[in-house]
């Protein structure tokens, strides 16, 4: 290994690294081998068979679940991952993604600044992270593994409708650094890219990756009368807080993707402006304007 730190490519420089929550535990992925946009090799030669072989049966039980749970686009598009008897090459997936909708999967150490990850999604590049978590968080891991990227968000990023919504989702965020309002923003990404559901003639699907990447939610989320399931509202969704630590008490409801990205595609100034001026809202309240499911 050179010593010598190779300043034109602008490659393993290292970045700082990023942790969740409170930064308690320290990061699990190399952040020294990371470009300055975050991005690094996914060095596919060092998973383990035991790795691969986890994110197997992490594959295999997610897609047991899938039919009456996960909406048509995501069923129709799962297959694009290849067979799950591998973790997939993140260049190959590339490759075919990159011909359905220009979008492409790019490694990262792990979570990423917020700036870092709206500059890659408004490239349309999709961050995945590149290590797997351990056999012992089979049913729950807490920061998002190569499972959670790979399965949870990728298949849909195959659909033209919601491609065109995350680049638009990266730029707009690149915006609401800008207007401090990011906060706000990131609820948007929580309750439609995380944790969204979609209405069809058959029924309520999940369209969210944290579901559709989650044992025990997938179901819960469709079937359980525990949570509310409300009708998408720009605005309702901006003001209501998350949990990031159980599974969520309200989930939002769009009608379609082309509603999804008609319904965010005005200048969102005004909006933030407008919410910063309403209350907050904690994520199990229900209001009189509230649409039920
Ligand atoms: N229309 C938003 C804005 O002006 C951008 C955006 C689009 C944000 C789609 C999220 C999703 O800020
Ligand atoms: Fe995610």
């Amino acid at each position: 290994m050179s010593t010598t730190p190779d300043f034109h490519s602008g490659i393993n420089q290292g970045v700082a690294p990023v942790t969740y929550g409170q930064g308690e535990r320290p990061p699990r992925g190399d952040y020294a081998q990371a470009r300055a946009d975050y991005t690094c090799d996914q060095n596919w030669a060092a998973y383990t068979p035991a790795e691969h072989d986890l994110y197997r049966r992490l594959y295999e039980r997610q897609a047991a679940q899938l039919p009456g749970l996960a909406c048509d686009e995501f069923v129709a598009s799962v297959q694009h991952l290849g067979a799950p008897s591998q973790i997939p090459r993140f260049d190959a997936l590339s490759e075919k993604l990159h011909r359905a909708t220009r979008w492409q999967v790019v490694a990262v150490p792990g979570l990423i600044p917020e700036e870092a990850f709206f500059a890659l999604l408004a490239q349309r590049r999709f961050p995945v992270t590149g290590w797997i978590r351990r056999p012992e968080e089979f049913d729950y891991v807490v920061e998002p593994d190569v499972f959670h990227d790979l399965f949870g968000h990728v298949p849909l990023l195959f659909n033209p409708m919601f491609a065109d919504y995350m680049q638009a989702y990266g730029a707009g965020g690149l915006k609401a650094s800008r207007l401090e309002s990011c906060e706000y923003l990131a609820r948007l990404y929580w309750y439609t890219v995380e944790f969204g559901l979609i209405a069809t003639p058959a029924g309520l699907r999940a369209y969210g990756a944290g579901i559709l990447s989650s044992a025990g939610e997938l179901r819960h989320s469709v079937t359980s009368p525990c949570p509310q399931r409300l009708g998408f509202d720009l605005e309702r969704i901006m003001r209501t807080r998350y949990k990031i630590d159980s599974y969520q008490t309200t989930y939002f409801v769009i009608d379609s993707f082309r509603q999804l990205f008609e319904a965010t595609a005005p200048d969102f100034t005004p909006i933030y402006a407008r919410v910063a001026q309403q209350g907050q809202l904690a994520a199990e309240e229900r209001l009189p304007s509230d649409r039920v499911y």
